[in-house]
């Protein structure tokens, strides 16, 4: 009986903390090699499990715009009787990046296929829909691996690896735990993730680094604006561009024979603040071999509570 009670005591003392339910934290994420991370670099994070909440701030990889991820339940902001008062997940992509949206925001409530900076794994909830879920829920059976220095901090860790072990093939990294995980006494320090492709995959392995160059327990007071919205936020936003479907997707070669046609649908209600409609336009994007602005003629579609 005691023996168990210390190994269980010592098992205890041997194991990770893990991350907090509420931090703030400088990242910076690189790939075995500079492409291989979707979103390398330092980026700023507000993780906040406890109140539904995390803010996600990243450098764009097209135009280095800045852009801002920012996750809410029910934020207060929400316009009443729209989707995001009653529960729904809020997505705020807030760039100087007018690619997706005109307006400052938006937000989506359908299920979403881009998860930007978060983890894939906040994708596996009910229907898809991005849930927060906690930060890297570490798995029970790490092991110690007593000290390491960390380089990139200048201090030393604690290192737990994965019992499981990856075999990196295409990148030549070879065989690494595929979960590494390092904190001091009082913080996370960093992660490695390795994943290997199969060998016939013409995909690189993946081997992702991530430290934590400054790391608060809790979020500070100072902080807590971040997460502030426009007070009327849904109103700022329009639905964004996957707010409807299009059926069936593909181009089409317009002719004289009008046999060409497609369905629009529009999945989000319509947004009270906004008037209650949506207008589409349409825009002849030429190709390099079709110019069709002689023979087309598009009119303009606007969706109306009844319509
Ligand atoms: C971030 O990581 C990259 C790749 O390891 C490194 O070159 C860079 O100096 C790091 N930046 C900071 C601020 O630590
Ligand atoms: C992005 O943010 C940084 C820091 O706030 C600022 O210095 C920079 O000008 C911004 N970039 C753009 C494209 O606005
Ligand atoms: C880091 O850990 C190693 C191995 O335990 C030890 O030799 C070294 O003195 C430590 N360095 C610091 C700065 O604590
Ligand atoms: C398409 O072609 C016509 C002449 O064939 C030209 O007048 C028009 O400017 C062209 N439109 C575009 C968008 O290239």
């Amino acid at each position: 009986m005691l023996r168990i009670l210390l190994f269980i005591l010592i098992n205890q003392c041997l194991s990770q903390t893990g991350f907090p339910k509420q931090f703030q934290a400088i990242l910076n994420i690189s790939g075995s090699r500079s492409w291989d991370s979707p979103f390398p670099g330092v980026k700023q994070l507000l993780y906040d499990y406890k109140n539904l909440r995390v803010r996600f701030d990243i450098q764009g990889s097209q135009a280095q715009q800045n852009e801002t991820w920012m996750l809410q339940y029910k934020p207060k902001g929400a316009e009443a009787d729209s989707p995001a008062s009653q529960g729904y997940t809020m997505f705020n992509f807030n760039p100087d990046f007018p690619y997706f949206t005109k307006n400052d925001c938006w937000y989506r409530t359908n299920s979403m296929i881009d998860i930007g900076p978060f983890p894939v794994s906040w994708l596996h909830g009910v229907e898809n829909y991005i849930q927060i879920y906690p930060w890297y829920p570490l798995p029970p059976n790490l092991i110690n691996k007593g000290e390491e220095w960390i380089p990139e901090l200048q201090l030393n860790a604690t290192r737990y690896d994965s019992p499981e072990i990856c075999d990196l093939i295409h990148s030549r990294i070879g065989k690494v735990p595929c979960f590494s995980y390092f904190e001091t006494k009082d913080r996370p320090v960093k992660t490695i993730q390795a994943r290997p492709v199969p060998p016939e995959s013409f995909d690189n392995d993946e081997y992702l680094t991530t430290v934590y160059l400054s790391f608060t327990n809790g979020i500070p007071s100072q902080a807590e604006h971040l997460f502030d919205l426009p007070a009327q936020w849904p109103g700022y936003c329009g639905n964004a561009n996957a707010g409807f479907t299009i059926d069936p997707l593909r181009e089409f070669v317009i002719t004289p024979n009008s046999q060409d046609y497609f369905t629009l649908k529009l999945q989000t209600p319509l947004v009270r603040s906004l008037g209650d409609r949506v207008k589409i336009e349409f825009k002849v994007q030429p190709s390099g071999c079709f110019n069709g602005t002689r023979c087309t003629n598009f009119n303009t579609i606007v969706f109306s509570g009844e319509n």
